[in-house]
C-alpha cells in the first residue's frame, strides 16, 4: 500500500473510531455512562449487540481492504476461537443453524467407516423442547431424530433416558443444546457416547464461556485428560469449556449471542482432524479440495488426483466428494468476531453477575417460581449453589435467566410476559418451547410418521412450554435496568 493510501486508511479509521463513541453510546457494556434510562420509557432488551469503536474500526479497515470473502480475517478468528477453547479447529459459518447443519452433514460422509456413518434412517438422540435448528438438520441430512424429555429444573435433556432411546445399530450420534447457557449433563452422555461408540454434537450456540469439571477418575476414565486453556489445574477436576467435550460442537454469533459478528456462527472440530476436512468440504460447496479462499494447491498434488469417474489430473478445485453447500460468513464479519472475542472473559462475567443479581432479587417469591438451576446443582442460596454426589459441577455462562411460573401463583408465564412487554422490558419464552407442537412436527407426523420417534410423553417439555421464560443477561445490562426490573416484577407478583 502507497503512503498516501496508508496515511487515507488511518484517517478514515480515526474518525470511524470518533463517530462511534459519538453514536454508538447505548451499545456499551452495562456501565452507566451510556444513553439516559428512562423507567417504563427505555426499552430493556433481552439481548443484544455489545461492541465500541474497536468492532466499527474492525468493520470498517476489512472492509477498505475489500477482500469480501472469508480470507484473513476469517483465518484468524479461526484460529483464535480455537485457541480460546483448546479445539483442533473451528471453521466460521454464517449462523449457528448452518454450524448445525454441517456437524451433522459432515458425520454423514463416505469417507467414515460404514458402522460410525449417519446415513439415511440412522437415528440420532436429541432433546423435545429447545431452538427448532438444533434439530432440523437430522432431518435435513435424512435422519431421524429421537426426542427425549427436558428437565424442567435445568431445561437440558433427562439423561435417565438416553439408554431407552437407544436402538443398537441405528443410533449414531446424540446432538443436544447446552439449554440457555446451563451444561447439559456431560459425565453422564459421554459416558452413554461411549458405551455405544457415538458422536457427540454439542450445540454450543447458547453456551461460550460455560465450564464443566469432573472428577480427574471420570474424566481420565472417558479419555479426557486436559483442562481448557487458561483454566488452572486444581489437583481434583478436569475442567473444559462446553464445546469441547464431544466430537463437534457449534456456535451462534447472532447478536443476542455471547459475541456477535451480525450473522455468524462457527463449527468446532474437537479433536480429530479428518472431521474438519469432512466440515469444510460440506460448508464449501461440497469440494473434495480444502484450500482456503485465495490459495491454491494446499495438498501439493492439484492436477495429480484420481477421484471418482473423473480423468486423473481433474483440478481438484472442482472435484465435489460431497452434496454441499456455500455456508460462509464475509471477512468484515470475522473482524467484527476477533474484537468480539477479546472482550468475551468480560462479557462472561458480566452474564453470571447478571443472573446472581437477578437471582438474589427474586429470592423472595420461591412460592411463586421454579427457578432454574445449573446442571448438577440441588439448591441456590445467596453464598452459592449446593451440588449433588456425583462430583461434577458446572458454571454457568448464562444466555438468559429462566424462571417457571408455579401453577398456583395466580397468573401464568403468558401475563408475566405480556406484564413485563407492557413495561418495555424484553423477555423470551425457552425458544420453541415443546417442538413436538410446533406446527411443522404436528404436520410431519402426518405427512412422514417415522422421521422421527418420540420416547413416549414429554411432560418436562411441556412444563417448560406452560410454564417457563427467561429474561435477559446481556452485559449491556445496566444496574439501573436490572433494578427496574426486579421492581416491575416485585411489584406484578405481589398484586396477582
Ligand atoms: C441452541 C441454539 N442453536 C442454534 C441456534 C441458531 O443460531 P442462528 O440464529 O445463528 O442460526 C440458536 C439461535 O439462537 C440456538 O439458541
Amino acid at each position: 500500500m502507497s503512503n498516501t493510501a496508508q496515511e487515507l486508511k488511518a484517517e478514515i479509521l480515526r474518525l470511524t473510531r470518533d463517530y462511534s463513541a459519538l453514536v454508538h453510546r447505548a451499545n456499551r457494556a452495562g456501565t452507566e455512562n451510556s444513553v439516559p434510562f428512562e423507567p417504563g420509557k427505555t426499552t430493556v432488551p433481552y439481548a443484544g449487540r455489545v461492541f465500541d469503536q474497536d468492532e466499527v474500526e474492525a468493520a470498517v479497515g476489512a472492509t477498505l481492504d475489500f477482500w469480501l470473502t472469508l480470507g484473513p480475517e476469517g483465518e484468524a478468528f479461526e484460529r483464535e476461537l480455537a485457541g480460546f477453547l483448546g479445539v483442533k479447529h473451528s471453521l466460521l459459518v454464517n449462523s449457528g443453524s448452518s454450524a448445525n447443519l454441517i456437524a451433522i452433514a459432515a458425520l454423514t460422509t463416505h469417507k467414515l467407516p460404514a458402522n460410525r456413518r449417519v446415513q439415511p434412517g440412522d437415528e440420532v438422540i436429541t432433546v423435545a423442547a429447545g431452538f427448532p435448528t438444533t434439530v432440523a438438520p437430522i432431518l435435513q441430512v435424512g435422519a431421524v431424530p429421537v426426542f427425549i424429555d427436558n428437565d424442567p429444573a435445568t431445561g437440558n435433556a433427562r439423561v435417565e433416558q438416553l439408554e431407552a432411546a437407544f436402538s443398537p445399530g441405528k443410533t449414531k450420534a446424540v446432538m443436544m443444546a447446552h439449554a440457555l447457557g446451563n451444561p447439559f449433563d456431560l459425565s453422564s452422555v459421554l459416558e452413554f457416547c461411549r458405551r455405544h461408540d457415538l458422536w457427540l454434537i454439542e450445540d454450543n450456540c447458547d453456551a461460550l464461556g460455560c465450564t464443566y469439571s469432573m472428577p480427574i477418575a471420570r474424566a481420565n476414565a472417558l479419555g479426557i485428560i486436559e483442562n481448557s486453556p487458561g483454566i488452572p489445574a486444581n489437583g481434583t477436576h478436569v475442567t473444559r469449556y462446553t464445546g469441547t467435550w464431544g466430537d463437534i460442537s457449534t456456535q451462534s454469533f447472532y447478536p443476542p449471542h455471547h459475541l456477535t459478528m451480525g450473522e455468524g456462527g462457527a463449527v468446532n472440530l474437537v479433536s480429530r482432524p479428518p472431521l474438519k476436512t469432512y466440515a469444510a468440504s460440506f460448508r464449501d460447496w461440497g469440494r473434495d479440495c480444502w484450500c482456503a479462499s485465495g490459495k491454491d494447491d494446499t495438498c501439493g498434488k492439484r492436477f495429480n488426483w484420481k477421484l471418482g469417474e473423473l480423468p486423473r489430473g481433474y483440478d481438484h478445485k472442482y472435484i465435489y466428494s460431497h452434496l454441499g453447500y456455500n455456508l460462509k460468513p464475509l471477512d468484515p464479519q470475522a473482524a467484527i468476531g476477533r474484537q468480539q472475542l477479546k472482550k468475551l472473559p468480560a462479557f462472561i462475567e458480566a452474564r453470571k453477575r447478571n443472573w446472581e443479581v437477578l437471582r438474589e432479587g427474586l429470592a423472595e417469591f420461591a412460592d411463586k417460581f421454579d427457578f432454574t438451576l445449573p446442571t448438577h446443582a440441588t439448591g441456590w442460596t445467596p453464598e452459592g449453589f449446593t451440588w449433588d454426589a456425583t462430583g461434577c459441577r458446572t458454571e454457568c455462562s448464562w444466555f438468559g435467566f429462566m424462571l417457571r411460573v408455579k401453577p398456583g401463583a395466580g397468573f401464568t408465564h403468558t401475563d408475566l410476559a405480556r406484564h413485563l412487554e407492557s413495561k418495555k422490558i424484553g423477555n423470551r419464552m425457552f425458544f420453541g418451547g415443546n417442538l413436538l407442537r410446533q406446527p411443522v412436527f404436528v404436520q410431519l407426523r402426518k405427512d412422514r410418521p417415522s422421521s422421527f420417534r418420540v420416547l413416549g410423553a414429554m411432560p418436562g417439555a411441556d412444563e417448560i412450554m406452560e410454564r417457563a421464560l427467561f429474561l435477559g443477561t446481556y452485559p449491556g445490562l445496566t444496574t439501573t435496568m436490572l433494578e427496574y426490573e426486579l421492581q416491575v416484577i416485585r411489584d406484578f407478583v405481589r398484586q396477582a
